[in-house]
C-alpha cells in the first residue's frame, strides 16, 4: 500500500498536484520497484479519501512525463528510470563574471556613431504602414517566409535602391537579413574554410572580429588619400575585400571615381575574387547628392552590396540586406534551401508600406535637413572651443566625423576621462586593426551626431574639453 499525506483544504488542482509530487518522489527514490503495479485510481483515492478525478489527473501526468508506463485494460506500471550519475543537487554557483550590471544612464551624453535620433521617428506613420501589413498579408503573417524575406519586399528594395543608389539587380537577388553580420555570416559560410580576406584599417572593428571568428585569414589594408592601398592589396591577394566606399568607416573619406574603377578592375584580374561593398550610411548627403554605388559601376558581377535600415530608420528595427551577384546566388539557394528566414515579417512588410506610402523618403529628407543642422552646431562649438588644437575631418556626409585633437594624453587617460565624465564616445582606437602606440600627439575621436539634443551640445563640448586637455 502506498501512503503518503494529503492537506485536502485547497482546491482540486492543488490536491492533484500533491498526489503527483508524493509519486514521482517515490518513484524516483526507488521506494517501489520497476513494473511493480500501482493500485488502481478507484483504490488509491479511496485509501486517500480524494475524489477519482485527482487521482487520474496525477497518474495521466505521470504517464505524460515518463514515470509510469500503462497496459490497456490491466493498469499503471513503475518505469525503470535511470538515476543520475551526479547526484548532488545543483550546487555550482552563476559565476559572477558572466552577471549582468545595470548601468544608470541618465547624466549621460552620447557621441556614439551608432545611434540614431529617436525624437524623429514618424512612429504614427510607421503605425499605419504596420496596420496595413496586417490588413493585406494575413496570410503571409501566418507562415514563414522564404529564406530569402517574403518576395514583395525584396521587389521594393530593389526597386528603391535602384533609384537611390543605382544598384542594379533583380529582387530575387536580395537577401534579407537581421542585420549585416548575419548576412555576412551566411555570405562567408558559402566560401571554402581557407579564404583570404581583407578589410580597410583603420575600419569596422565588430566586422574584423567577426571574420577572425569565422577562421578566416583576414588581413587589414591601410588606407591612403583615396581609400584601400592599391599596393597593400595587390599584395595581399585576398579572395573578398570588404569596403566603405560611399563613406569610409570611421574616417568619412569618399571613394573617388578613379580608386573605385581601379578596385573593380581589380576584382576582374582573377578567378572568384569579390569586394563587399558595406553601404551602411550612404543616405546622408550634406552638401553634395547621392553618389552612386560602387555595385552600380560593376560590369562583371563582382560585387556584393550590402544596406541597413539601421542608420536610416532605427538600429532596433534589425532590417539589412545583402545582394548576391547570380553565381553567389545559386550557391546560396543551394546552401540555403532549408533556412528558416530569421526576421518578422510584420516588420517587413510595415517597411514595404512605409515605402510605397512615400514615408520613407520623406523621413530620409526631414532627418538629412536635422542631421546637417546638428552636425554643424557641433562642429562650430568645438571650432570654437578647442580652437587652433583640432582638426576636423569635415565630410558632410553620415552620422559621425573624426576629429585630431592636439594632446599629450593617451587614449587610455581618454577612455578614463570620458568615463568620469559621462561623455559616451569611441576613440580612433578601437577601429585600428594593428597595435599603435598608445601615447600620441595626435588623440582622433569618432564623434556620432545623430543621437545628441541640441540643448545638450555645448555641455558635449566642454565635457570632451575637459577630457582632451584637463
Ligand atoms: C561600418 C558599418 N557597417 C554596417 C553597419 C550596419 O549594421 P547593421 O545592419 O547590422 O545594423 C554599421 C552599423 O553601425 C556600421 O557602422
Amino acid at each position: 500500500m502506498i501512503y503518503f499525506h494529503i492537506d485536502k483544504q485547497g482546491n482540486a488542482k492543488y490536491i492533484y498536484k500533491q498526489i503527483y509530487e508524493n509519486l514521482k518522489k517515490i518513484i524516483l527514490e526507488h521506494r517501489i520497484p520497476k513494473g511493480e503495479k500501482l493500485p488502481s485510481k478507484r483504490e488509491l483515492a479511496a485509501d486517500l479519501g480524494v475524489s477519482i478525478n485527482s487521482v487520474t489527473n496525477a497518474y495521466e501526468q505521470l504517464l505524460a512525463e515518463g514515470y509510469i508506463y500503462t497496459i490497456e485494460r490491466k493498469g499503471y506500471y513503475i518505469e525503470d528510470i535511470t538515476d543520475f550519475d551526479q547526484q548532488t543537487n545543483r550546487t555550482t554557483k552563476f559565476p559572477s563574471e558572466l552577471r549582468e550590471s545595470y548601468t544608470d544612464e541618465a547624466d549621460w551624453i552620447s557621441l556614439s556613431h551608432i545611434t540614431t535620433d529617436i525624437s524623429m521617428f514618424p512612429f504614427h506613420e510607421w503605425l499605419k504602414s504596420q496596420q496595413q501589413a496586417i490588413q493585406y498579408h494575413q496570410k503571409e503573417l501566418a507562415q514563414i517566409s522564404h529564406p530569402q524575406g517574403p518576395f514583395t519586399v525584396r521587389k521594393t528594395i530593389s526597386n528603391m535602391i535602384a533609384f537611390t543608389r543605382g544598384v542594379i539587380c533583380e529582387p530575387e537577388q536580395i537577401v534579407i537579413g537581421s542585420g549585416t553580420q548575419p548576412l555576412i555570416n551566411q555570405l562567408m559560410d558559402l566560401q571554402p574554410k581557407n579564404s583570404k580576406v581583407a578589410v580597410e584599417n583603420p575600419g569596422y572593428s565588430r566586422l574584423y572580429r567577426q571574420l577572425i571568428s569565422k577562421g578566416l585569414d583576414v588581413i587589414p589594408i591601410s588606407l591612403d588619400y583615396h581609400g584601400i592601398d592599391m599596393e597593400e592589396l595587390e599584395h595581399a591577394d585576398p579572395d573578398f575585400l570588404f569596403i566603405t566606399p560611399s563613406h569610409q568607416f570611421p574616417t568619412g573619406k569618399i571613394m573617388p571615381i578613379s580608386r573605385r574603377i581601379e578596385l573593380l578592375n581589380w576584382s576582374t584580374a582573377e578567378e572568384d575574387r569579390y569586394i563587399v561593398e558595406d553601404d551602411y550610411d550612404s543616405e546622408f548627403k550634406y552638401d553634395t547628392d547621392n553618389i552612386p554605388s560602387l555595385q552600380s559601376l560593376d560590369r562583371s558581377q563582382r560585387v556584393i552590396y550590402t544596406g541597413t535600415f539601421s542608420k536610416t530608420l532605427l538600429p532596433s528595427f534589425r532590417i539589412s540586406y545583402m545582394v548576391l551577384p547570380p553565381n553567389l546566388l545559386k550557391l546560396y539557394r543551394e546552401h540555403y534551401l532549408d533556412w528558416i528566414h530569421g526576421s518578422n515579417s510584420l516588420q517587413l512588410f510595415a517597411l514595404h508600406y512605409f515605402i510605397k506610402n512615400g514615408e520613407y523618403k520623406k523621413h530620409i529628407r526631414r532627418m538629412n535637413k536635422h542631421y546637417e543642422e546638428k552636425r554643424k552646431k557641433l562642429v562650430t562649438k568645438l571650432q570654437d572651443r578647442f580652437k587652433n588644437k583640432i582638426n576636423i575631418q569635415d565630410i558632410p556626409a553620415g552620422l559621425h566625423f573624426l576629429a585630431h585633437f592636439h594632446s599629450a594624453k593617451s587614449y587610455h587617460d581618454i577612455r578614463r576621462a570620458a568615463k568620469q565624465e559621462k561623455l559616451e564616445l569611441y576613440t580612433i582606437q578601437r577601429f585600428l586593426l594593428k597595435e599603435v602606440d598608445d601615447i600620441s600627439e595626435d588623440i582622433q575621436i569618432v564623434i556620432g551626431f545623430a543621437n545628441i539634443k541640441d540643448d545638450e551640445i555645448d555641455e558635449a563640448v566642454e565635457r570632451l574639453y575637459r577630457i582632451i586637455h584637463l
